[in-house]
């Protein structure tokens, strides 16, 4: 479920563009958002994940779906930049059925402020991270796997790589999920392409899979994009979606606010059969060109 799209960060990269990252006009009101939520339950729900066109935790009912979400017994995934947070949340945020994915594309400040497009903001950051750390974080170890509900995650570019090693350490160090992946070609993207990438697009995509065993935040233990396989998004005007990110470019499947979520999964299923290949992701592989030759 996509939240607002309004976001206090500018990132350069960002999928939804600068431009519209402002609440949209015709955004789900909260009785739209319960009911999706209450009607997803029904046919077989089990998480949300919110990983926000905007900043989830910019949306004024973010707290109000947290605890209908709870009430229904489903767990959360919300994709944050972690910085609209404050210590009492994060205590809260302990006791309730949630998992954090927070992005953090360098430890270095001006990097980081960089990658945001807003200035002196990394300090709250490094101040939640260290919250974060002593009163929600409990990984528990499952052989050799750590089961956590913190995880990272960075969008490698020209800027950021030489980051990624240091990020990569300290969350193994604390026994934090991690992920990174060079960056889809979407939204502002598109439009700063050129400085974020500089002709490295094979560096970066390498460096996205030597640190991460899975290349994406949603991804399934096999390695395919979990939300893409077996999720189906509702985007925060309402319109499903075949994965987060799949916008105005791809095909119309229909709106919440008209047809029942049965009748819209279904609809969904039949227009975009299936990938279920590791690694395969819907809008990298029709937007990234050297995505294209190597996955299809
Ligand atoms: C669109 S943001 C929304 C949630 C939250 N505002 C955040 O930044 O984490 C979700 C994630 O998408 C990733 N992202 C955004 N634009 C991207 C792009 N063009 N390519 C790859 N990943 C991107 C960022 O790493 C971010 O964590
Ligand atoms: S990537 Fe996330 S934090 Fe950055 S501008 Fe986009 S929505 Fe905001």
């Amino acid at each position: 479920m996509n939240m607002t799209s309004a976001c206090n960060y500018q990132c350069p990269y960002c999928f939804v563009g600068l431009e519209n990252l402002k609440a949209a006009r015709d955004e789900l009101v909260l009785e739209d958002k319960l009911r999706v939520i209450r009607e997803a339950k029904e046919c077989g729900l089990r998480v949300v994940s919110m990983p926000g066109r905007g900043e989830p935790m910019a949306d004024r009912n973010f707290w109000t779906v947290l605890e209908e979400t709870e009430r229904l017994g489903l767990w959360v995934v919300v994709y944050t930049n972690g910085c609209l947070l404050d210590s009492a949340q994060i205590k809260q945020l302990k006791d309730s059925p949630v998992s954090l994915f927070l992005k953090v594309d360098s430890f270095d400040p001006d990097i980081y402020e960089q990658m945001v497009g807003k200035q002196g903001v990394f300090e709250r950051l490094r101040r939640n991270l260290d919250v974060l750390l002593e009163h929600f974080h409990e990984p528990k170890i499952d052989g050799d796997r750590i089961i956590t509900r913190l995880g990272i995650n960075s969008v490698v570019t020209a800027q950021t790589a030489e980051s990624i090693p240091t990020i990569h350490r300290w969350c193994q160090n604390h026994g934090i999920y991690y992920t990174c992946r060079s960056p889809v070609k979407v939204g502002e993207a598109a439009i700063t392409w050129d400085m974020l990438v500089q002709d490295q697009a094979e560096r970066l995509r390498a460096i996205g899979q030597q640190y991460t065993a899975r290349n994406f935040t949603s991804s399934t233990e096999l390695g395919q994009c979990g939300i893409y396989l077996f999720g189906i998004t509702v985007d925060n005007n309402g319109e499903v979606l075949v994965c987060p990110d799949a916008h105005s470019d791809f095909g119309r499947i229909g709106n919440v606010k008209k047809s029942s979520l049965r009748e819209l999964i279904r609809r969904r299923n039949e227009k975009f059969p299936l990938n279920s290949a590791s690694g395969y992701c819907f809008v990298k592989t029709h937007m990234n060109s050297e995505e294209k030759t190597e996955r299809e």
